[in-house]
């Protein structure tokens, strides 16, 4: 199902931004403007200020900019959609929606489905747990040995599956539900016509999706059994994709917000035994190699992980494996061995909570360079097996090729450098080497040519990210006249027509493409201009709110809190304070003039060349005649930007 149009329209305009906002951060009225603490970033003094009348926010502290769905997206983690069904609810908006395949309503269904059988499951998992004779003497009391608080116990919804072979199967038979979907979920198997429990005699974790809905169950056994393996899993179906599930996700989301870091332990018991112990910001992963869906869900919330795993455990290498893909996504890893075969479980039940935290905090060790002491000691003294160390390194740090990761890298560089006792010199050009290879790869994928790659490798050591976000004046001036047509087009002009019609005439007979050199600009003036012509409003709204993410992000940035005056025209207006309300068609005729002069001085460059170039007297005349007329449209330009007064 896909949310229809006229309810997104609905919806949008009822959004008020400082309501929703309001929600979640503190705000004081300043001006225009609303100002409170920054969500996105800690700070003692406020510095995120919303504009209502534009319907944006943006934080002068962290940079962060949007609008009303975007800062849920961010500060609730929502989707697009989820986002939009999150106001529909705040508003009353009902939501329509529009049919999707018929596959699509099949997979729905079946997930709509799953979701109400476990429920059922974990409700009869926890009553038997509870309030049977053989629930409490089994395992409610096997719990409570191990440490499980009842409190614990609840909050994990965990349960008991009895030993007799069908009390599950047959609840679930008596309640009705549909005996495909029940095999399905893994709770019970089919032999020979004849349902039975798939998890008997077992303590029951369900394991929840984020908004709290139980996705499926592992399942540990009680008694020690050789046979038997010690926990059973939910199959992979419509709901349970484990390379996207995290246990205990859903009770560590705002802990691990509010802590910015994520702790990765092995097994169920580990998280619900530190939460227990009031360490709440952890998740687990079942001890495999961490996924990219499972990385990107972390990173949702924090790029810190740091991982805790038993020392002498085969899982650390599970864990590990996942690092480069972490390195990738941007994401600080550290680890932390538990010593002496304990897990977290046990060493947080041996030594207390306040000694467990103090020794995560105190024996956190860099995972890459964990990786490398450990590679280098087992090379020992022989020097192939050691230069293969140094490429892995290099090619490990390669990795972290995010442009804001530039000083990670370089301090990476620096201690590896130190530890392997070799030139730093030398393994930043092994590591660049590396780069260059990795993008090499990726392009040709995308089959770009060779020299584009060489380039954009080179830029993305060479441009530091400050220089690259600091935009040419160039830009500046193409963005100010974009931002006049957002928030001034609907205006009048003069008595006939409106500013966005005065400035589409002014484009058409200069070229768009003469006036304006960067290319996302020109699709979002070629897509007003679509809305403009098909008689749409062409309200900032509209851009605000686009699904193309990238040009909705665009329009937010060209938006303008100070309503700062553009840069080319400032000069005239020192002393008095205008608006650019109060200005705007000034702004609008100086910001299009600007862009025209700069397109004449091309032109003028252009003639020039042609006319060293120039053979025989006709031609040269030809040149200088076009020159003249060149010089005299500057002329006429210039005297225009600096003398015109409008009423
Ligand atoms: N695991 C699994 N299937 C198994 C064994 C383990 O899925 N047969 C997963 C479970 O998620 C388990 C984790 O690996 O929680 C770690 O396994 P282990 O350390 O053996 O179990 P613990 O969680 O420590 O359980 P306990 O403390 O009860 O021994
Ligand atoms: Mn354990």
């Amino acid at each position: 199902m896909i949310i229809a149009q006229n309810t997104i329209q609905q919806i949008l305009s009822r959004v008020d931004i400082i309501d929703i906002i309001g929600t979640f951060v503190k705000l004081k009225k300043r001006g225009a403007n609303y100002l409170g603490l920054c969500p996105f970033h800690n700070e003692k003094s406020p510095s995120f200020t919303i504009s209502p009348a534009k319907e944006i926010y943006k934080c002068f502290g962290c940079g962060r900019s949007g609008n009303s769905i975007s800062f849920l997206m961010e500060a609730e983690k929502y989707s697009y959609v989820e986002a939009l069904r999150w106001l529909a609810n705040k508003y009353g908006v009902e939501i329509e929606e529009t049919e999707t395949s018929p596959e699509y309503k099949q997979q729905q269904q079946a997930a709509d489905s799953l979701y109400i059988i476990n429920n059922f499951a974990q409700q009869f998992f926890s009553t038997q747990l509870f309030e049977t004779d053989e629930g409490q003497d089994i395992a409610l009391s096997y719990l409570k040995q191990r440490g499980f608080r009842e409190d614990t116990i609840k909050k994990f919804q965990l349960g008991y599956n009895p030993e007799a072979k069908d009390t599950f199967s047959k609840a679930a038979l008596a309640a009705q539900y549909n005996q495909e979907y029940l095999l399905k979920s893994g709770l019970v198997n089919n032999r020979e016509g004849v349902l039975n429990d798939n998890y008997r005699g077992r303590i029951i974790f369900p394991i929840h999706n984020q908004s709290g809905k139980v996705l499926g169950f592992g399942a540990r056994i009680i008694k020690k059994n050789d046979k038997a393996p010690k926990y059973i899993n939910t199959p992979e179906n419509e709901i349970y994709v484990k390379s996207k599930v995290l246990y205990g996700s859903y009770f560590a989301r705002q802990p691990i917000d509010k802590a910015d870091e994520c702790l990765l332990v092995e097994g169920y018991t580990d998280v619900v035994s530190l939460h227990q112990a009031g360490i709440e910001n952890v998740v687990a992963s079942g001890g495999t190699a961490l996924t990219p869906d499972q990385l990107r869900l972390i990173k949702k919330y924090t790029n810190n992980l740091t991982i805790i795993y038993d020392g002498d455990n085969a899982g650390v290498k599970a864990a590990l494996r996942g690092l480069d893909l972490a390195l990738e996504e941007g994401l600080n890893v550290q680890l932390v061995l538990i010593p002496d075969g304990e897990d977290p479980d046990s060493y947080v039940n041996k030594v207390g909570s306040s000694a467990f935290t103090t020794f995560i905090a105190t024996n956190k060790k860099d995972v890459i360079l964990f990786q490398l002491n450990i590679a280098l000691a087992e090379a020992g003294n022989d020097n192939n097996k050691k230069s293969l160390v140094i490429n892995q390194i290099a090619e490990t740090i390669a990795k972290i090729n995010k442009l804001e990761d530039f000083s990670k890298q370089q301090a990476y560089i620096k201690q590896s450098a130190e530890i392997l006792k070799i030139e730093e010199s030398g393994l930043i050009a092994l590591v660049n080497k590396h780069i260059k290879e990795k993008v090499y790869k990726d392009e040709t994928k995308a089959s770009r040519n060779q020299e584009f790659l060489n380039e954009a490798v080179d830029n993305a050591l060479q441009i530091d990210n400050d220089a690259a976000l600091l935009l040419s004046k160039d830009e500046q001036h193409e963005r100010a006249m974009v931002r006049s047509l957002l928030e001034f087009g609907n205006k009048p002009w003069n008595d006939e027509e409106t500013v966005a019609k005065y400035m589409f005439a002014e484009i058409a007979e200069n070229q768009l493409s003469d006036l304006i050199d960067n290319k996302n600009l020109v699709r979002l003036l070629d897509t007003y201009k679509i809305w403009y012509d098909n008689g749409i409003e062409p309200t900032t709204k509209n851009f605000l709110y686009h699904d193309d993410v990238e040009l909705s992000t665009l329009a937010v940035s060209i938006m303008d809190f100070n309503y700062e005056i553009s840069p080319n025209w400032s000069a005239h207006f020192e002393g008095h304070i205008p608006t650019r309300e109060d200005l705007f068609k000034e702004e609008v005729f100086s910001t299009l003039n600007y862009l025209k002069l700069r397109k004449i001085k091309r032109l003028i460059d252009e003639n020039q060349l042609e006319l060293e170039k120039a053979i025989g007297n006709d031609e040269q005349m030809i040149c200088l005649q076009t020159h003249q007329h060149l010089k005299q449209v500057e002329m006429e330009l210039t005297k225009q930007l600096g003398t015109v007064i409008f009423r």
